[in-house]
């Protein structure tokens, strides 16, 4: 984010809260969500096909993939993904499946190739980079090369410290990744995304759709009410500004530090020292960029009324003492404290729908990212 934006972040805030007004995109309007949307398998089926399966996410963080020959797995969208850095450096993407007959080649869910993948059916053997590189008994295989049966390739890219891998193969060479993330970049040009250390990976299974939790992630209007005994406290009440976008939600939330800034000259102001800010990157992540990093959360939808959450730090650099470490475990647990009560509410939203859907959500229009987040998801798996 350039830093003329976040001036004129900073001072839309300073505008609002002097005049004791909330918000600047308060219209009035009030939007109608049915509930049905979270409870029904058809329509989770859908989402899951056309937009989790089809579109690039993220599943994992850069620096989890140090040296050549280091993979993990991620199985959680269903399709059972590779990830690897090769030998020439590069990290690709691949089904984590035999093209003899189909069995599963790893099942550790990280570690170091050392040399080749090798199959423990008939060991069929491939390189890093996901080329066949040895058939058993090759004689019974006319046809069989590197060129018809290497590993089946999925779309993998580094960016802004995170791994984005779309899941379903046949779309490869189908995005441009930043083309895709260009609204992203447009928030994140002027923050370190370089370089940054993965710490304190954490999952949890919740007892809800997966777009409950991406809606309690697009709205500020509950801070004060469901983080009272947390983070509420240091958040200007319902002061949240969203930003322009198609695709990919911003949302800045000011803290009451921002306040203080006021007495700064403009060319000291800020926004990541005042304030917190959410990027939704569609469909199922979402990172917050704190003062010194950076936290990234995704949901992936495991059926229609279960939620797979897991979560990491970025950090500047790698913890180097206990002391560094013990700062991190804290802003951890201090994240950690007010997200988990944003899932109890998407959960308790759920059990309130799994035993009445007929009915409908009121969306005010502090609410309302929520909304085209929605609409969104319908166009995208509309016939
Ligand atoms: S299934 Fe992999 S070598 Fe046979
Ligand atoms: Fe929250």
């Amino acid at each position: 984010m350039i830093k003329d934006k976040q001036i004129q972040i900073i001072e839309t805030v300073f505008k609002n809260f002097q005049k004791q007004k909330n918000k600047t995109d308060a219209d009035g309007i009030t939007h109608i969500i049915d509930a049905g949307r979270y409870t029904s398998l058809e329509r989770f089926e859908r989402e899951k096909e056309l937009i989790i399966k089809s579109h690039p996410i993220v599943v994992g963080a850069t620096g989890q993939l140090q040296s050549n020959g280091d993979y993990f797995l991620h199985d959680l969208t269903g399709t059972p993904i590779l990830i690897v850095k090769g030998k020439d450096g590069v990290v690709r993407a691949f089904l984590n499946m035999c093209r003899h007959r189909g069995v599963r080649l790893l099942e550790e869910s990280e570690g170091k190739i050392k040399r080749n993948i090798v199959c423990p059916y008939h060991a069929w053997a491939y390189d890093t980079t996901g080329c066949l590189k040895a058939v058993f008994h090759e004689q019974g295989f006319d046809g069989v090369n590197a060129e018809t049966h290497s590993l089946i390739e999925l779309d993998c890219w580094v960016r802004l410290g995170m791994l984005f891998v779309v899941p379903n193969p046949e779309l490869k060479g189908k995005f441009d990744i930043d083309d895709w993330l260009s609204e992203v970049y447009s928030i994140t040009e002027d923050f370190e995304f370089g370089d940054l250390y993965p710490y304190h990976f954490t999952s949890e299974t919740l007892d809800c759709n997966w777009k409950l939790v991406v809606d309690g992630a697009l709205e500020g209007y509950h801070f004060k009410i469901a983080h009272a005994n947390t983070i509420g406290k240091y958040f200007l009440d319902n002061l949240s500004l969203n930003m322009e976008n198609k695709l990919h939600s911003t949302i800045v939330f000011p803290k009451r530090a921002l306040e203080k800034m006021k007495e700064l000259p403009e060319t000291e102001w800020r926004l990541r020292q005042g304030a917190n800010i959410l990027i939704h990157i569609f469909p199922n992540t979402v990172i917050l960029i704190e003062p010194d990093h950076i936290m990234v959360v995704s949901f992936v939808p495991i059926d229609e009324k279960t939620t797979q959450f897991y979560s990491f730090m970025l950090l500047p650099t790698e913890p180097q003492s206990q002391k560094d470490k013990d700062y991190w475990d804290l802003n951890a647990k201090i994240f950690w404290n007010a997200i988990s009560e944003d899932n109890e509410m998407a959960v308790l939203q759920q059990k309130s729908f799994n035993g009445y859907s007929d009915t409908e959500m009121v969306v005010g229009s502090y609410e309302k990212l929520l909304v085209q987040f929605e609409i969104l998801v319908d166009e995208m798996i509309s016939p």
